[in-house]
């Protein structure tokens, strides 16, 4: 029976967060913390699934009922690819599929998107599809709406594609972006907040306060823009200038009252000891903050956290995007 691997790399929004969900703009980049799955075919018309990270092992489903009846949370997005494949693609089969992820699905990395990135890709490969990133990010996407209701997609994106990217409009435009050399320390707030319920929160914010967030969303995307220029025309204190922009960018969210009291700590330690800019990075009201440090202020910034007592994870960015394994 044919077993494939797909490896997709986690994510971290740089800034536009909320707004992109709008049609602006935002900046998100890949990182080296990976979901691993891996996906063998079977001679019954059965799904398979075991997600040990989520305590998951041994569900099973026959395919004809994907999607049907009470889903548990660990087995949506797998189930909801498969179907969306199934149905697309008019494959048949059954499915063992295997999950495990390098980093905790608390962290904000984007673990469900990264899942199924990989579980598209490796059905692709299964079945000789050849899909390439646009058509695999639209079956992830139409996979995620169903999901979730409301998405950008750029998690999609980042895990698809990989790198440091420019995103909009729901795929429409997907860039790689050249970054000048920097390094981000991420601190946990150990909270998670439900990336919907957060977007519906900022939804009621907006109904009764239509123009002050609608103006906020346009505000975001100028920054955003104002950014991708400034990594194009790269001077000597580029990183002081987007860490100015980052910084601008958590007022904003601050607006969209989507920050905590935790990802306030982080980002006010972060800036008190020389990084140059830091915010929260995806839905907000927990997950994680992100700093941006050059080199030699790493250590100080990492240490300002953890002295506040809060988790730090090392990460590289501009990870590689979707690949098989074997
Ligand atoms: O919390 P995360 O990592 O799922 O990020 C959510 C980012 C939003 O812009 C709030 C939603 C989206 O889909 O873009």
């Amino acid at each position: 029976m044919p077993k494939i691997a797909t490896s997709a790399p986690g994510k971290l929004m740089l800034m536009g967060e909320h707004a992109v969900v709008y049609g602006h703009p935002c900046i998100v980049t890949a990182v080296d913390h990976r979901m691993q799955v891996s996906v063998e075919t079977l001679p019954d018309p059965v799904l398979i699934l075991d997600a040990k990270d989520l305590n998951l092992v041994g569900y099973q489903k026959n395919l004809a009922e994907l999607t049907l009846g009470q889903v548990p949370k660990a087995a949506r997005f797998v189930e909801w690819t498969v179907k969306n494949m199934l149905e697309k693609y008019s494959i048949l089969g059954g499915f063992k599929i295997s999950t495990q992820a390098d980093f905790s699905s608390n962290f904000g990395f984007g673990s469900s998107s990264a899942v199924t990135v990989c579980v598209a890709k490796a059905l692709s490969e299964i079945f000789n599809l050849n899909l390439d990133n646009k058509e695999l990010f639209e079956i992830c996407y139409k996979t995620v709406l169903e999901v979730q209701g409301k998405a950008s997609g750029f998690d999609l994106a980042a895990a698809i594609w990989g790198g440091t990217i420019l995103f909009k409009n729901k795929g429409e435009i997907v860039e790689k972006i050249e970054v000048p050399d920097f390094d981000l320390v991420v601190g946990w707030t150990g909270k998670k907040y439900e990336t919907v319920k957060v977007l519906n929160e900022v939804n009621q914010l907006a109904q009764k306060y239509p123009k002050i967030i609608n103006q906020t969303y346009d505000q975001i995307g100028f920054l955003v823009q104002e950014v991708v220029q400034i990594c194009k025309n790269p001077s000597i204190n580029t990183l002081q200038k987007i860490g100015d922009y980052i910084n601008f960018n958590q007022a904003q969210l601050n607006m969209l009252q989507v920050s905590c009291l935790e990802l306030d700590i982080i980002i006010q330690s972060a800036r008190n000891v020389g990084a140059f800019g830091a915010k929260l990075s995806g839905a907000g009201r927990g997950d994680c903050a992100i700093a941006l440090v050059d080199i030699n202020h790493k250590n100080q910034v990492s240490k300002a956290i953890r002295d506040v007592g809060f988790e730090v994870i090392e990460v590289k960015i501009g990870a590689e995007g979707v690949k098989v394994l074997n």
